[in-house]
Formats: C-alpha cells, structure tokens, sequence
C-alpha cells in the first residue's frame, strides 16, 4: 500500500505536538518518577495535578499529571500557528463531520477538543502561559537532563486510517515499515516540527498509547540515567534499551512511570524539514529496523500500552508480526 502524498497546504497549521495530560494513580510515585528521577520541572502543583515542562521548553507544560482511579491518557495536546488556525480547525473538523468542543483549561487559552478516527483524544490550541527561561540554569539540571517533549507513538488498529488522517493534516512521513507480504502499512512516523516525528503509529490492539519521548542533547544522559536508575529502586522500569534505532536513528531507552506508562529518552535523530524529502521503508522483519545493532524489542514492548480515557480498544485489522525477542 502506498503511503499518502505528502499534503504540503493543510486546512490549518499544526507547529507541533505539546503535551500529554497523563492520568497517574499516585500523584507522588508519579512526581517522584517525572521530577526527581526523569528531571522534568514543576511549573505548577495542585491537590490533582502537576504540570511539568522539560529544560529548553518556554510554554508552560509539556505533561499535566492529574490523579486518576486507573492508569489512562486524557489527552494529546498540539500547539498551532494562530488563533485563526484554530478557527480553521474547526471548520475543517465539521466539514468532515468530526464532533469537537471548544473549551478551557488552566494556563492556557481556549482550546479544540476533537477525537481522531479511532477515537484518540485530541486538544488543539495557540496559546499557553509563557515562561522564563530556564535552559541554562545548569544548576536546576538532573536526571536525564530533558530538553523538550519529542513525540507521542501510538497502537492503532488501522495504521493505514492513521497515516491517512494525520497526512491530510499536514502531518509529513518521514520513515514507514512496511509487511513485505501483504504490502500493507505496519507502522509509520510523521512530523510537522521538522525532525522525525510528531506523531507514529504502530500496528497493534488500540487506539493506544505505546509511548511518550523526551529529546536529550547527548546520548550520555541515557547512561547516567540508567545508572542513576539501577541504583535507586528504578530497575524493574527499565523496559528496552539503551540502543540505537535503525528507524530515525536516534539513540534510545524505553523505561516505565509507576503506571506502566512508556516513555522514551531519545537522542540523535535527523532534519526533515525539505517538503520534498523522500521517507524511507524498512521491512517488517528487518532486525535492524527495530535496532540498529540487531537485539530484538522484548514482547511488552508490542503487546503493552496506555489506554485513553473512555476508550475502548480493537483488534488490529493486520495481523503481521515483528520479530520478538523469546
Ligand atoms: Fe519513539
């Protein structure tokens, strides 16, 4: 199956993914995991919620932990380009009969509501509280020492609807796996901000979250972060990696929050900005597609995801496996 035609004049501008607002079970396992351990900053604390941002990042989150019953994902969060562009949104969502609300949320202006196809919950927005910056405090530095939130990667039971959807909001593919036998779409990356992705999908029971990422400068702060992890009651978080990714090449370390949420510390991948730059495939059973230096995912890392809020999940349509490793 071919990937869509990139859609280089959207019905309105998304600049990037923003935040995750992520609903933990334990307010203070999760901020001892997201501030003390990982190194995300505070930047607001209430009786349910805590709002963090990473090192470089001058809006005001990047995550909202807010105190849930259960382990779930309340929303994605994506800035766009003006106030107008939230305007085209919703035009465009109506003409294509999606339902979204308006709505308002602290430190940030108003907000579009919407799900995806699949029913993943989206909030699209322009402004959120500004503030200073930060980014070369060293002093404040810890842990992994995160610079900005990277991207979001999710199970979808239809990879081929994702791509679809996403591609025509202007959301560009940079690499795509592809099932050599049915010629099938099994996951795929695609980015508005200009690196490797905003936003990827993986084939699997879903919609889903498989992960969040944060970008580091320097894939050192991978190793003091497992060191630190290893040492401090944090080794069964450790999930996959350190290793390096055949797909955007980044270096990589998959670790778990105290729900079993995924997130990634991610280095090194590459520019994508041209608007004719060409994806690369890779074949569903390539070893290195998964990681460079050949060690296969482990079978969680397939089969274990964050669920959505009030969102029930399907089997996915394509039934084609990876290497797993036993
Ligand atoms: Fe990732």
């Amino acid at each position: 199956m071919p990937i869509p035609k990139p859609e280089l004049y959207p019905p309105f501008n998304v600049v990037r993914l923003s935040h995750v607002d992520l609903g933990v079970k334990d307010l203070l396992a999760s901020k001892a995991f997201y501030v003390d351990l990982l190194g995300l900053q505070i930047t607001d604390e209430t009786a349910d919620r805590i709002y963090l941002r990473a090192m470089e990042e001058r809006g005001h989150h990047s995550v909202i932990l807010s105190k849930s019953p259960s382990a779930q994902v309340n929303c994605l969060g994506f800035k766009v380009f003006s106030e107008q562009d939230l305007d085209k949104a919703a035009r465009y969502f109506s003409t294509v009969g999606l339902e979204f609300k308006w709505g308002a949320e602290p430190h940030m202006g108003r907000i579009l509501r919407v799900q995806d196809p699949h029913g993943i919950p989206l909030v699209f927005y322009f402004r959120m509280d500004r503030e200073k910056t930060i980014h070369q405090q060293f002093e404040l530095y810890r842990g992994a020492r995160p610079l900005r939130i990277d991207h979001f990667n999710c199970f979808s039971p239809d990879v081929q609807a994702s791509a679809d959807f996403y591609n025509f909001l202007g959301f560009r593919t940079t690499e795509y796996t592809e099932d050599e036998i049915t010629k099938s779409l099994w996951a795929i990356w695609m980015h508005r901000k200009g690196n490797i992705h905003d936003m990827a999908f993986t084939n699997g029971v879903g919609p889903r979250l498989h992960h969040i990422a944060f970008w580091v400068a320097n894939p050192i702060h991978i190793i003091d972060l497992l060191d630190i992890m290893s040492t401090t009651g944090y080794l069964d978080n450790i999930e996959r990696g350190p290793g390096r990714h055949g797909i955007s090449n980044a270096f990589f370390l998959y670790i778990r929050d105290p729900d079993k949420h995924r997130i990634e510390i991610y280095s090194s991948d590459y520019q994508t900005v041209d608007p004719d730059h060409e994806p690369l495939k890779w074949d569903l059973k390539d070893p290195q597609r998964q990681t460079l230096w050949g060690a296969p995912a482990p079978r969680s890392w397939f089969e274990e995801g964050s669920v959505f809020k009030d969102l029930p999940t399907r089997e996915p349509v394509l039934r084609a496996q990876p290497i797993v490793a036993p």
